[in-house]
């Protein structure tokens, strides 16, 4: 897969064109920096983008250099996204088909990130810190590192794991936030297993590279989904009341694209 993505953007500029557009809705999309006119600065960083659940483009679609490996990694990720949902269900207490039901793993997105070497990485970041706009990311990097996570206010490497994945938990599953998980669970299960916590992270700039990752973004906001997601009701009680008010994919995704990547969680913005 990361060959695939390397293939795609290591291809002349002549044949990527066909697929860049900052129509973020395209089903297949090649640009840089998503919130290029939002945010306050440029990222070091190209990305390819696709759809590919529930409704994966026609293959003749995708760019011919990575199709048939696209296609495989998809149905790979959302094997294993049915079993990571499962999980998270059981872990939260709820039935094992809960989050599917809900429809969190319903669609996925595959980013294929290009970080090319960076002359001056101390005057720039490839991903400005942020926390993930999905329920939840199933994160394949290669051995060029970069990726940092934020824990106790520092920033600690995420190494790079030959053969291992780094699953994280977005904004719209994120304990204690939208989907709440009122505090008080969470804080129970974090004692019990603080793999879940959810986390701010970033890609700092490096002067090896090109440094390459693949984000599979389990989220469905491509879709015209009217379901609403709110505090889940069994974990919401009179001494933990709901903290997030409901809302759409949709709508929660228009506001994290408008605000851009800031440094500040778009789920301030629901808080009731
Ligand atoms: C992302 C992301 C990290 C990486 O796509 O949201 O955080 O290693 N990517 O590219
Ligand atoms: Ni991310």
């Amino acid at each position: 897969m990361i060959g695939g993505v390397r293939g795609f953007f290591e291809q002349e500029t002549a044949a990527k064109k066909e697929w860049y557009t900052r129509d973020l809705f395209k089903s297949v999309v090649y640009n840089s920096n998503f919130d290029l006119f939002s945010a306050p600065s440029a990222n070091w960083r190209d990305t390819f983008y696709c759809v590919m659940a529930p409704n994966p483009p026609h293959p003749q679609q995708l760019p011919p250099v990575c199709r048939d490996i696209l296609i495989k990694y998809s149905n790979e990720v959302q094997k294993l996204g049915r079993v990571l949902f499962g999980l998270l269900s059981e872990a939260l207490g709820l039935h094992p088909n809960y989050l599917e039901d809900i429809e969190c793993n319903k669609g996925l997105g595959i980013l294929g990130h290009y970080y090319p070497p960076c002359p001056e990485p101390h005057l720039t970041l490839g991903t400005s810190q942020h926390a993930d706009s999905d329920f939840l990311t199933v994160l394949l990097q290669d051995e060029i590192g970069g990726l940092q996570v934020l824990h106790d206010s520092r920033w600690v490497d995420v190494p790079y794991v030959p053969g291992a994945l780094v699953v994280n938990i977005g904004d719209l599953l994120q304990a204690s936030k939208l989907l709440p998980f009122n505090n008080l669970y969470w804080d129970n299960l974090l004692v019990t297993n603080d793999r879940f916590k959810s986390s701010e992270h970033r890609v700092v700039a490096n002067e090896r590279g090109p440094r390459i990752s693949v984000a599979c973004f389990f989220s469905t906001y491509f879709l015209p989904m009217p379901r609403r997601y709110g505090p889940i009701k069994e974990l919401v009680s009179e001494e933990n009341p709901a903290k997030y008010r409901e809302t759409t994919v949709n709508e929660y995704l228009s506001h994290y694209h408008a605000k851009g990547l800031d440094g500040t969680s778009a789920l301030l913005h629901f808080r009731l």
